[in-house]
């Protein structure tokens, strides 16, 4: 029997509607070890088969290697999905094995221009700043995002990584569509504050790394020991060491719930993202990312799971009690500004 479609949800007050769940691409070409790319063009298809219209990707996943990946893809089924990708993560020019944060017009106008050349587009649905610099301010940024919509370059802009008191300020100067931060039942910190902004803004939440970057899933245990040398999650507090045996302790209620339903400790924790949705009363359309197509009919799969509130009150504890921080250095983050 052929699953259900997803249904769909706002993005942004006056965007288009895309399936409420999207799909992150990062992982088919960076970050978390080898990848397969038949598998993962088998991912993307299966993915808008089952609904998925949301495709997320940057310009530093494999400094534009992954817009590349994608862009047949996109080509392919152009009018049928939402390409959505982020500049600021600029090389160093001073020692291009690391990373700076770029916000400035010059530097915005030229990344664009990269990205909707590698990704085959005549305009970017959703363009995102990845990352703040905090020497440039964010109404400068902005208004720059704007021409580009006004251009037609963009459709659509969104912020990564934000404090309310940011999102307020860019949204000023041009409506913001999508916030995009990590949210997950191991990472809540933009409930305080950053949601309510949302939900008075009228402005989309994308919650990233939805399933803690696999941990929630169950699919490694120890970073250290479970992932090849290059993955970027052994570079992460909490899945490594003491920190990765005391969050594991920490899944057994995911369990619990996941077995009363019958479902997958992944399907609930996606489950549990879908429906912030009622609780904080916003849009909510998560980017679970995966390279497997058996695991996007399993991921989507969750939108159709409802929670009970004695489920989620089980769930709820687990959060304050995660052993590390969400990155090693919090100040490229909202919570870190905060
Ligand atoms: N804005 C930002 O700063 C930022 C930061 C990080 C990520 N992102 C975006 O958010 C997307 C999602 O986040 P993420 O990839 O970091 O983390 P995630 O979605 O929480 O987890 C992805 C990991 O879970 C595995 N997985 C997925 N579905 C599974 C299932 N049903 N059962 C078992 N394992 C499963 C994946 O492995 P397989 O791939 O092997 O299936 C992958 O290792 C990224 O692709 C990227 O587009 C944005």
């Amino acid at each position: 029997m052929t699953p259900a479609r997803i249904g769909t949800a706002p993005l942004g007050t006056n965007g288009p509607q895309a399936g409420v769940q999207g799909l992150g691409c990062m992982g088919m070409s960076f970050a978390y070890g080898p990848a397969d790319a038949n598998a993962s063009r088998a991912t993307l298809e299966r993915a808008l088969e089952l609904g998925v219209t949301l495709y997320d990707t940057a310009d530093m996943y494999g400094s534009g290697e992954n817009e590349r990946f994608l862009a047949p893809f996109f080509k392919a089924h152009r009018d049928e999905l939402l390409v959505a990708t982020k500049f600021a993560l600029a090389l160093d020019p001073e020692d291009p094995t690391r990373r700076i944060i770029r916000n400035d017009g010059p530097y915005i106008r030229q990344a664009v221009e990269a990205s909707l050349k590698r990704l085959g587009v005549d305009v970017i649905d959703l363009s995102y700043m990845h990352r703040r610099d905090l020497n440039v301010p964010i109404e400068e940024t902005v208004g720059v995002m704007a021409e580009l919509v006004q251009e037609g370059k963009v459709k659509q802009l969104g912020l990564s990584e934000v404090t309310a008191d940011e999102l307020r300020r860019a949204h000023a100067v041009h409506p913001i569509a999508a916030v995009q931060s990590e949210w997950s039942l191991f990472s809540r910190d933009i409930e305080a504050r950053v949601v309510p902004a949302a939900r008075e803004l009228g402005v989309t939440l994308v919650p990233y790394s939805p399933l803690g970057r696999g941990f929630l899933t169950g699919s490694f245990a120890d970073a250290d020991k479970d992932l090849t040398p290059d993955d970027f999650r052994r570079q992460l507090p909490r899945y490594t060491g003491e920190n990765a045996a005391a969050n594991r302790a920490l899944l057994a209620p995911l369990r619990t719930v996941a077995e009363a339903h019958g479902a997958t400790p992944a399907q609930i924790a996606l489950a549990w993202v879908h429906q912030q949705s009622h609780v904080h009363d916003v849009p909510v359309i998560p980017i679970p990312g995966t390279r497997k197509p058996e695991r996007v009919e399993e991921n989507t799969a969750a939108t159709r799971i409802h929670l009970t509130q004695e489920e989620l009150n089980l769930l709820a504890p687990i959060a304050d009690q995660v052993a590390g921080t969400r990155y090693a250095d919090m100040s490229f983050t909202s919570a870190g500004r905060e």
